[in-house]
């Protein structure tokens, strides 16, 4: 028998972003662009996943905030509610009762065996059974929705495979219930920082917010890391290897890229120039999010209603798979045994 898949004729998708605050550019070329593309063929669920955060740095005043500001940005990058069920984590109770309950199946070798847990890991003195755990309630959010495929970053690969795993052994030992999902990797590659070595990243203070004010994109763009070997103006730069020119290629027009190259190889124009037209690019790009995110700050209901008509959905959705896991892991005892 064949795994049942999510039903209706787009494949459906799962994504989930921790809730940092506003989105950077990181978050933008690694993820929210591509999700806006496959709202145009599949069946998406974009999850703000609160509860990953308490596995790391997080206070509870500012929880909230960080949720809400990256519902705005999802909105303002152009996730589409009437297409797409955009919702977070803790609005819907299953996803952590999905992840206790395979904890009957997910191998604590493999856990043990994470890239992320093993770094996030090895600073701590004393580890949070969550930080072990993430794995298991990363592979429940997208299990729960049955979902056919996974945009992710290659951070992400191993937490998937291990998905993949955790449904393969459930489904041998219960029934077939869970597809396995599938990545769908980006095309922007690893998206490193304006510091010219890290991953871009809102803790390594290496980004830029997708909806800074053009000043503010200047300012930051402005300290960018370019090509080491170039130390005078007049030097020869390569664009290959800079990261500023990594940056044009996602934000200025094409017709313009191969003359920014070429001055850059003859060392005829210089680093800082350079960068003012990427920082133009970068504003003009996000202009109408900007706009749609000011409308939004304006109408916070309208964040409020989008979010708690996304969780009814996905709610729904998510118990249509928890009636049947409930059943196959023996849960539902008042219809196996006699009735008094
Ligand atoms: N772990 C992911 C990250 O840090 C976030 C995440 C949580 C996720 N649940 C998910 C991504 C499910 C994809 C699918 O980027």
């Amino acid at each position: 028998m064949v795994p049942s898949q999510a039903s209706g004729p787009r494949p459906r998708v799962f994504s989930g972003m921790q809730p940092s605050g506003e989105a950077h550019l990181g978050n933008y070329l690694g993820a929210l662009r591509q999700w806006v593309r496959l709202q145009e063929d599949h069946e998406c669920f974009f999850c703000i996943v609160d509860q990953h955060a308490l596995t790391g740095d997080f206070s509870p005043e500012d929880l909230p905030k960080r949720v809400f500001d990256l519902a705005v940005s999802f909105l303002a990058a152009g996730l589409d509610p009437e297409r797409s069920v955009i919702f977070v984590q803790s609005d819907v109770p299953a996803h952590t009762e999905l992840a206790w309950l395979f904890n009957a199946v997910a191998p604590v070798g493999e856990l043990e065996r994470m890239t992320q847990y093993k770094d996030k890991s090895a600073k701590m003195e004393s580890i949070p059974a969550g930080l072990l755990n993430y794995p298991i309630l990363q592979a429940a959010d997208i299990l729960l929705y049955r979902a056919a495929a996974v945009p992710v970053g290659e951070d992400q690969l191993q937490h998937l495979e291990l998905a993949r795993e955790i449904a393969r052994r459930w489904n041998a030992r219960f029934g077939d219930v869970f597809p396995e999902p599938k990545p769908i990797l980006g095309d922007a590659g690893r998206i490193v920082g304006l510091d010219g070595g890290a991953k871009m990243s809102k803790s390594m203070d290496n980004t830029v917010r997708i909806l800074a004010e053009p000043d503010e994109v200047w300012s930051r763009v402005r300290t960018a890391v370019t090509d080491p070997q170039r130390v005078r103006r007049d030097d020869p730069g390569r664009p290959e290897v800079c990261n500023v020119y990594s940056l044009h290629r996602h934000f200025t027009d094409p017709a313009r890229l191969p003359d920014i190259a070429g001055q850059c190889r003859a060392g005829t124009r210089g680093c800082v120039d350079c960068k003012r037209i990427l920082a133009e690019s970068i504003a003009e790009h996000f202009a109408p999010m900007r706009e749609r995110a000011a409308a939004l700050h304006a109408d916070p209901a309208r964040v409020h209603d989008i979010l708690h008509s996304g969780a009814a959905r996905a709610r729904a959705e998510a118990e249509t798979t928890m009636a049947r896991v409930r059943d196959a892991m023996g849960l539902l005892w008042r219809n196996a045994v006699p009735t008094p």
